[in-house]
This record gives structure tokens, C-alpha cells and sequence, in this order.
């Protein structure tokens, strides 16, 4: 099972997007999948419209247990067919977990996706913060992909994120490794785009960027207004976009 971490210390870089986008992807594709929605905001809970109990993440990180964590996962409710794809939902009171702890000492979502068996991949939704939540996030994950903006503070908030994986990868989580920074919401004539994109491969190397850029597409406001996989909406947009996310997909999964 690939556990696959969206981060940024960024808000509205496209985390959200770049989630559902990948999850129903991946689903598309006939794999089985699991989207952690571990922002209190919980938008992709709302996009993904699932059936939530009682029981949500917060409850499940209050107390990581086999019986919890299958309580709150819900299927996804999209009316559009698109495979496998399950919830772990959000819920307000996550917030109570983004408190600093005052050590690195997470792990309670990993213990609890240990006993979540049968899916072949798992994204967590993170909230844009490097908190005690994304931090929870990299502890469980073992591929991390940073979503940042061709701006001047997207490539410092790059750089933040970097050394945060770092730090876990060589402490509490050995098997954390970056799969690569996506550079989202990319205008194809802005030369202030341009340069900041060719910034960013020189700031963290040509071969952690995921190739192409993703282009700023109207499809991703579609896709989450209406409540359909971008996959299956049908215009230019949305079918440039997918063959994208699907190249993501097969880069982050090797
Ligand atoms: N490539 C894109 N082109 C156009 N719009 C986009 C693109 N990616 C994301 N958006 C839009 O930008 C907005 C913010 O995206 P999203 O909610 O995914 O960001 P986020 O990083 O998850 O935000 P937050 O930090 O609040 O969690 C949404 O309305 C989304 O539809
Ligand atoms: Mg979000």
C-alpha cells in the first residue's frame, strides 16, 4: 500500500485539487483507493460528498484503533462512477490536533492505517500548515508531494516544506521519500510564470519538479463545484488536465 502525503505551508495551492484529482485517477485506473482528509476545513470531504457518520479522523486520532478507523471510513458519493475510492472524513474538531506537541512525536494515523488492508493507495489531504497535523501526515506516509504556485513566497514555502520531510525522513520516518513539487495553477503567457517555474527547478532540482507544470484550468473549479471526477467532465480542459495528473500518478506510485 503506497501512502502518499499532499503538503504545502501554503493555503490554496491546490492541495485539495491535486488530492481528489490523483485519488480518482488512481481509481479510474481500477486501483482501490483511500482519500484521508485530515484538514478542518474538510473540503475534500464536502467535494467528495461522502456518506459521514458519526465518526471522522478526529476520532480516529484521539484513539487509533482497528474498529475506529473502519467506522469512519465512508465511500465516496459521487453520482459519476469512477472505481474505488473511500473517505477517511474530516470533521472541525481536527483543529485540536494541529497543536504543537512540543517533539516530533506522531505516528498515531500510521498506527491506525495499519490496520486499514485491501487499498492500494492512500492520499492524505493535509491542511496548509507544516502543524502537528502534516507533520502526523509524513509520519504515515512514504511518498510526500509538495503543491505550490509559480510565485516568489510558493518557492519559500517550498523550500519549508523540503526541510521538514527532511527532518522526518531522517528521524521518525525512514521510508518517507519527496516524490516530487507540483507546480500548479501555471498561465502558459506569463513570463513572471516562466520564470518563476524555471526558479523552482533550480531551487530544488529538475528531477524533483513532476513534469508538466499543471496549467491554471477552469475543469478543477468544475470538477469540485459539480461534485464530478475532473476525468469525467468531458471538455478540453478537463481531458488535458487528466492526462497530467495521470503522469503524476505513475511517477508518484514507482
Ligand atoms: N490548476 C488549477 N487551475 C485552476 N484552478 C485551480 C487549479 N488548482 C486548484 N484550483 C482552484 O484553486 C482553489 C484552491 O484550490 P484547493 O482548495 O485545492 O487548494 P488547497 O491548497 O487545498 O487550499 P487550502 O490551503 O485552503 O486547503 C479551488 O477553487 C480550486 O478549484
Ligand atoms: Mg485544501
Amino acid at each position: 500500500m503506497r501512502t502518499v502525503a499532499i503538503l504545502a505551508n501554503k493555503g490554496g495551492t491546490g492541495k485539495t485539487s491535486l488530492s481528489i484529482g490523483l485519488a480518482s485517477a488512481a481509481a479510474h485506473r481500477g486501483l482501490s483507493v483511500l482519500l484521508v482528509d485530515l484538514d478542518p476545513q474538510g473540503n475534500a470531504t464536502s467535494i467528495l460528498r461522502s456518506q459521514v457518520g458519526t465518526t471522522s479522523v478526529a476520532d480516529v486520532l484521539a484513539s487509533p484503533t482497528k474498529a475506529m478507523i473502519e467506522s469512519a471510513i465512508a465511500p465516496c458519493d459521487w453520482d459519476a462512477y469512477i472505481g474505488e475510492l473511500d473517505v477517511l472524513p474530516s470533521h472541525p474538531n481536527v483543529i485540536r490536533f494541529d497543536a504543537w506537541n512540543g517533539s516530533g512525536a506522531v505516528g498515531k494515523l500510521k498506527r491506525a492505517l495499519a490496520y486499514v488492508k485491501g487499498y492500494d493507495v492512500v492520499f492524505i489531504d493535509c491542511p496548509p500548515s507544516l502543524g502537528a497535523l502534516t507533520r502526523e501526515a509524513l509520519a504515515a506516509a512514504d511518498r510526500a508531494v509538495i503543491v505550490t504556485t509559480p510565485t516568489y513566497f510558493g518557492a519559500q514555502g517550498v523550500q519549508r516544506a523540503v526541510e521538514e520531510i527532511t527532518e522526518i525522513a531522517s528521524g521518525t520516518n525512514p521510508d518517507l521519500t519527496l516524490a516530487g513539487v507540483v507546480i500548479n495553477k501555471v498561465r502558459s503567457v506569463s513570463e513572471e510564470h516562466d520564470f518563476r517555474v524555471k526558479e523552482m527547478i533550480a531551487l530544488v532540482g529538475a528531477k524533483s519538479v513532476l513534469k508538466p507544470p499543471m496549467p491554471e484550468r477552469i475543469a478543477f473549479q468544475q470538477a469540485e463545484g459539480t461534485g464530478t471526477p475532473v476525468q469525467l467532465l468531458g471538455t478540453t480542459g478537463s481531458r488535458e488536465v487528466t492526462v497530467i495528473l495521470d503522469t503524476y500518478l505513475t511517477s508518484i506510485l514507482q
